[in-house]
């Protein structure tokens, strides 16, 4: 075969070329024939160029989208410049078209707007990977992955694999299971992330570790979840919890510079959990807006009517001018919020003409009215949105969950605005939501706070923990703790979990073992390099950032994983499968 030459990239193109004699190799994105003019838009990686073939010139073979087509010719000084295009302001005049590949016609738009659906696209991921803005966010990805390397390199840190097939690790999610096949019956647990490893690099000397790390989690999916994604996972020794949210802050700035050119301002802000939640209704709190939770329970507090007197928690937030666009329907629809946070409904409030309007106005006297209206500082046209409940995470959760929902549907957020802190002091347990069972808030190897440790078996709920959320534009970006590296404490935090000492010994013997053998103080963090790149690309669809991703299935619409396999496969494995009923 011939030698594939080119002398630019289709995107390099520039005024400077102007009367060069050029060969560009790209895949035909559009086409206009206007008789004896040919247009083509020529892409590659690097951008698209117009191409101009003058049909009664040059031979001109068979040319349709997505043909691969080897282009040789001058640089040309467009009449009218294409100001869509980089290279808008030059065009190729062919002297030789060379087709390399042929394509049939693809099922999608290849170009930044499609209106595919995204199963589609996902099916012809390959496809849909060749549109420009999917090229730039793998761009993207690559840059921050190259910066997490400088910075973690420049700081000593070792990269370090950790496998596989291994052991379940327990990060609060189902595990993905593996058979073994020598050893029937027996199974590996993918990774849901290397922590025990990492724990374990560092009772083995490392010191400063860190991987970019393949992580599997059976969980429900959602706009921001994938059940295999990626960590920049990091581990220290003898570093304080400070150091450690002083180091990692380095790499932050260093990523969002050199990815996007973008100057975060160190030191960032600590909120402690439980302000965040009480101002903002969220352990994730978006601070691009204000919208705080007000308590009213102290304008309320002589209010005779049931619905105040008998909930113990009352708070509300201001949304901004939305009274009058605020109908009954639309209250309904806001209601469905309060109810997946068990609560009946909200009590809305609406602020018009210098008068309180809604339902419960009438069991306010004028004293508490005003104090309602003090508190919200509410102007004309303003809405209050009230929840009442005698479980603090409903009201709070709840109204967290409006204001987000209000932000994204008012607009509230300026676009390519970066607001990042982190979220301190986590408890060490919460109540599981499916279960009802006490669960590590991070994970079983949490270093519970010094003060506190004598409430570990007697008041577990109110052990706070040395734990930390970096917080990204109202995700969860990364996150990480101190863990425990004495071996009697890791032991008590298993048994308040409800571990037996066999169940430690059988799920977690060689990890207590490990920590018998001076293990240093170590603590570290792991980010989600999915989540980081959703962010840093403007996205909000997880999806967008990994090549060959899940869709909320859990299914690969190209490959169609998972899939049955071959009966002599199973056999091979010991295993059986039962026919659903
Ligand atoms: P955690 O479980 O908080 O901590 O995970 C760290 C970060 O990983 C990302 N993440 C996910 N991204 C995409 N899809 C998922 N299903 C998913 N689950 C988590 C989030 C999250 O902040 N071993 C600890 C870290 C540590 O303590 O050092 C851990 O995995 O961005």
């Amino acid at each position: 075969m011939e030698n594939l030459v080119r002398t630019h990239h289709c995107g390099e193109l520039r005024l400077a070329n102007l009367n060069e004699k050029v060969t560009v190799i790209g895949w035909v994105a559009k086409r206009r024939n206007l008789g004896s003019l040919l247009f083509l838009d020529l892409r590659d990686r690097y951008g698209i160029v117009q191409i101009l073939i003058k049909t009664d010139e040059i031979e001109v073979p068979e040319i349709r989208n997505e043909y691969l087509l080897q282009v040789e010719g001058v640089v040309n000084k467009k009449d009218v410049p294409n100001k869509q295009l980089e290279t808008g302001d030059i065009e190729i005049v062919a002297s030789k078209i060379n087709v390399i590949n042929t394509s049939e016609n693809p099922p999608i738009v290849i170009a930044d707007e499609t209106d595919a659906s995204e199963d589609i696209r996902l099916k012809y991921r390959y496809l849909d990977l060749r549109r420009p803005i999917m090229q730039k966010r793998f761009i993207t990805r690559a840059k921050i992955v190259k910066a997490a390397h400088e910075y973690l390199d420049a700081h000593d840190f070792i990269e370090v694999e950790t496998p596989i097939l291994t052991l379940s690790t327990p990060e609060g999610a189902r595990d993905y299971l593996v058979p073994s096949r020598v050893h029937k019956g027996s199974f590996y647990a993918l990774p849901q992330s290397p922590q025990l490893f990492k724990q374990l690099l560092m009772v083995s000397g490392f010191e400063r570790y860190y991987q970019i790390a393949k992580c599997f989690r059976d969980e429900d999916l959602r706009a921001d979840r994938q059940p295999d994604f990626t960590q920049i996972d990091i581990e220290t020794s003898f570093l304080s919890e400070d150091e450690i949210l002083t180091l990692t802050e380095g790499m932050i700035q260093k990523i969002y510079k050199d990815v996007i050119n973008y100057d975060v301002k160190l030191p960032l802000r600590r909120i402690p959990y439980d302000v965040a939640v009480d101002e903002y209704g969220s352990d994730k709190p978006d601070t691009r807006f204000d919208m705080k939770l007000k308590s009213l329970k102290e304008v309320l507090k002589n209010n005779e009517a049931d619905l105040f007197k008998l909930n113990k928690y009352i708070k509300a937030i201001k949304a901004e001018n939305i009274a009058d666009v605020t109908s009954r329907k639309v209250q309904d629809e806001y209601n469905l919020t309060a109810n997946k946070f068990n609560m009946r409904s909200f009590i809305f409030v609406k602020y018009v003409n210098n008068e309180l309007e809604g339902s419960v106005v009438k069991l306010l006297s004028e004293e508490e009215k005003k104090g309602l209206i003090d508190t919200l500082e509410l102007k004309n046209n303003d809405l209050a949105i009230i929840a009442v409940s005698n479980i603090k995470k409903n009201v709070d959760f709840g109204l967290g969950a409006m204001r987000s929902l209000l932000a994204k549907k008012f607009n509230l957020i300026k676009p390519d605005t970066y607001d990042i802190l982190w979220v301190v002091n986590f408890p060490l347990f919460e109540k599981s939501e499916e279960t009802g069972e006490i669960t590590p808030c991070h994970h079983p190897f949490t270093r519970p706070v010094d003060e506190d440790l004598d409430k570990l078996e007697t008041e577990p709920y109110k052990v706070y923990s040395y734990s930390y959320d970096i917080v990204m534009n109202g995700y969860e970006a990364g996150g990480g703790s101190l863990r425990i590296y004495d071996q009697d404490v890791q032991k008590r935090i298993f048994k308040v979990l409800g571990f037996t000492e066999e169940d430690i010994r059988r799920k977690f013997g060689f990890f207590v073992d490990a920590l018998k053998y001076g293990t240093p103080p170590h603590g570290g963090l792991a980010f989600g390099l999915d989540r980081l790149t959703m962010i840093l690309s403007g996205t909000d669809n997880i999806r967008d950032v990994i090549a060959f991703p899940k869709n909320l299935s859990a299914v690969c619409p190209m490959s169609q994983a998972p899939k049955p396999v071959d009966e002599a496969q199973l056999k091979d494995l010991g295993i059986a499968v039962i026919e659903k009923e």
